[in-house]
């Protein structure tokens, strides 16, 4: 017997080394790691004994037929999180494996395997996918076009390198690969409202080209090796319950917190700054669609999704029938150049014939449940709010 990996008890706040003589915590079924946490209040045991073995021989076994096994890369952002949840409701809560570059939060971590993988190793990354038997893999790990802007070698090496490593992964292991693309691969030759599946791309941003890149090399990948990507196009994503990383969109979220929290913001962007947007249990979805869709429905490999398009001046007049008395300015800042190159209105009619995309929130369904949601944890918010 031999010490191989530890298990998480974040509600006991404690890391707790497994003595296992073989397979890894991770493969254990829910009940089981509910009975090593009981094992150890009871202060007994912490080794696994050896005739659990077969069992989680089988439940491999089982686990392999029936669902797919999910990696997700650079889960810890806006997106990622969301995800896992969906997926985990639908194929099991230890089928989806999370990864990030940084230390999780115990809630993460109890919510279901969650690993160290950075997208610029490729060996740690082959290790987890074969280890970790990994089917299908989503890609969210990225710089944003704010951040990138900042930080261009940064952005290089994980939008392109790290690009290149997940492509080759894929290709080598035969994996489903989704990686979301963004209304940024666009730029100001695009015809702007609406902006077709298939026109002229010359985005202004590091992030932008590095997506460009992105969506060729998938489609070449699929074209030459076969490799089953799928790509969608996402418009910036406004969610409650995780912040937005660093992108030109983030406004869209920004506004919520200070109309609850002080009645008044001010926008980096002008008011007539018009972008496509997505509330974020939209996206989710068209996440889970695209990646479930049949191969041979996807007559393409990179598709537009479309779902609300507004100005900050709309978004702020629709926020002010709850808070009425949400003051605005206007500052625009390097982000208005960004913005004012890419999209009004994204053209989505090949993403809703060929797999079914249809977005449920419109502005006003989606600033009231931003309210719903935001107003219980946004202190002082309950006098704004009528
Ligand atoms: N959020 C949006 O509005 C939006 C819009 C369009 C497209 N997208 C795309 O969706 C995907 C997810 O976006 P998000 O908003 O969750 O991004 P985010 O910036 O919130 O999260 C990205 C994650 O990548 C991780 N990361 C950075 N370097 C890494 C490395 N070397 N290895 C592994 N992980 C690394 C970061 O730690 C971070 O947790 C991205 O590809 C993004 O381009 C997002």
């Amino acid at each position: 017997m031999h010490i191989i990996d530890e298990l998480l008890f974040p509600k006991l706040k404690k890391r707790i080394v497994v003595v296992l003589s073989s397979t890894r915590p991770s493969l254990l079924l829910a009940s089981e790691r509910r009975m090593f946490a009981r094992i150890f209040r009871r202060g007994q045991v912490l080794c696994v004994a050896k005739n659990l073995l077969g069992k989680n021989r089988s439940f491999h076994a089982t686990l392999r037929k029936e669902s797919p096994r999910i990696l997700i890369t650079g889960s810890l952002g806006q997106l990622g999180r969301g995800l896992a949840k969906i997926l985990r409701e639908k194929y099991g809560r230890d089928n989806i494996i999370m990864s990030d570059i940084a230390k999780a939060s115990w809630d993460v971590l109890e919510s279901g395997p969650y690993i160290y993988a950075d997208i610029l190793d490729f060996k740690n990354l082959q290790s987890i996918v074969v280890n970790e038997r990994i089917d299908w893999l989503v890609h969210f790990s990225a710089i944003l076009s704010a951040v990138g802007e900042q930080n261009v070698s940064q952005a290089l090496q994980v939008n392109v390198e790290g690009v290149h490593n997940i492509f080759e992964l894929c290709r080598r292991n035969n994996l489903r690969l989704f990686c979301p693309s963004t209304i940024g691969a666009f730029g100001p030759e695009t015809p702007s409202n609406p902006t077709p599946d298939l026109t002229i791309q010359r985005p202004k941003t590091i992030y932008g080209v590095a997506k460009v890149h992105m969506e060729l090399l998938g489609e070449y990948y699929h074209h030459k090796f076969g490799l089953d990507f799928r790509s969608a196009r996402f418009p910036g994503v406004i969610s409650a319950d995780t912040a937005p990383g660093g992108g030109t969109t983030d406004y869209a979220v920004h506004i919520f917190h200070e109309a609850l929290r002080q009645g008044k913001y001010n926008c980096y962007l002008r008011k007539d700054t018009r972008m496509p947007m997505i509330y974020l249990p939209d996206c989710l979805r068209a996440t889970v669609e695209l990646l479930e869709a049949p191969s041979e429905n996807l007559k393409m490999r990179t598709y537009n999704i479309n779902a609300i398009s507004f100005t900050p001046e709309e978004l702020a007049n629709e926020v002010r029938k709850f808070i009425p008395r949400l003051e605005m300015a206007y500052e625009p800042d390097e982000r208005q150049a960004i913005a004012d190159s890419w999209p009004q209105v994204l053209e989505d009619s090949n993403a809703r014939k060929d797999w079914g995309w249809q977005h449920e929130y419109d502005l006003n369904a989606m600033t009231i449940a931003m309210l719903e949601a935001l107003a219980p944890t946004v202190k002082s918010s309950a006098a704004h709010l009528h």
